[in-house]
């Protein structure tokens, strides 16, 4: 995208931030302590935080999943959105990535509100099913693009009617539109085929109801999917 239009982008969610989303000491240090161990700087940007924190909210969640913790920034605002006694279960891939997640979700006051499984998610989904985890209220769908579809399908067996699914980066500077190409931002192969397909399940499976959105700001022109359980 050009330079200007990324400039614009970032001061205009620099002011939203600024407005409506206040510093916060222990999302602040997370994002701190994230980037000095070396995670790669794609968490949620605060904006988007607050509206996961709504999206929680206004659904009343008690038990959200989330799939791609990173240094649990989201986690956090997940966690502190949940109604009283809820539950947040995260996952992540990297061992390095969710110890870092560890420790911020730890000073964030979260530990106890939040269980944070190590693996391959398309690993431990059919753990969290065969433990009787779920339904969950609310799943946040964030981590390697290309396992999306069966991401989806496992969230729609961990779901109940009106459950909230919401899945991030389904536009990718526009590269949706050409799948076969490596994702702009990743370089990963066929991460888009695999959004792409999950695009084709929320629209084919009566399951589910779906909208995706484009946004553009700090983290440049992308999207998220939000979809519903369906009775
Ligand atoms: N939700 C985070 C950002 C997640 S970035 C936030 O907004 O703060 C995507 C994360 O998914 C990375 O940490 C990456 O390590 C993780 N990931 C990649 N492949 C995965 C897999 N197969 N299973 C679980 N996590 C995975
Ligand atoms: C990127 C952004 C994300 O939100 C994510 O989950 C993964 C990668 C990126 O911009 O590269
Ligand atoms: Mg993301």
């Amino acid at each position: 995208m050009d330079q200007a239009g990324q400039q614009l982008w970032s001061a205009v969610d620099r002011y939203i931030s600024e407005q409506l989303v206040p510093a916060d000491p222990a999302l602040d240090a997370a994002q701190r302590d994230s980037e000095a161990a070396g995670l790669p700087p794609i968490a949620v940007t605060p904006n988007q935080g607050r509206l996961l924190e709504l999206l929680a909210r206004m659904q009343g969640a008690r038990a959200i999943l989330e799939l791609g913790t990173l240094g649990g920034y989201s986690t956090i605002w997940l966690a502190r959105a949940l109604a009283p006694g809820g539950r947040v279960v995260t996952v992540e891939a990297e061992p390095g990535f969710a110890e870092v997640a560890r420790a911020n979700i730890a000073r964030a006051g979260c530990a106890d509100a939040v269980e944070l499984r190590v693996g391959k998610a398309l690993e431990v989904l059919p753990e969290l099913q065969a433990e009787g985890a779920g339904p969950f209220d609310l799943i946040f769908i964030d981590a390697d693009k290309g396992n999306y579809p069966g991401y989806l399908e496992w969230s729609l067996q961990l779901s109940r009617p009106g459950t909230v699914i919401i899945g991030d980066n389904v536009v990718r500077d526009g590269a949706i539109l050409e799948p076969d190409k490596p994702d702009p931002r990743t370089g990963d192969a066929d991460l888009l085929g695999g959004v792409q397909r999950f695009y084709e399940l929320l629209s084919s499976d009566p399951r589910v109801r779906a909208t995706a959105i484009q946004t553009v700001g700090d983290k440049g022109h992308d999207g998220f999917a939000l979809a519903i359980v369906e009775p």
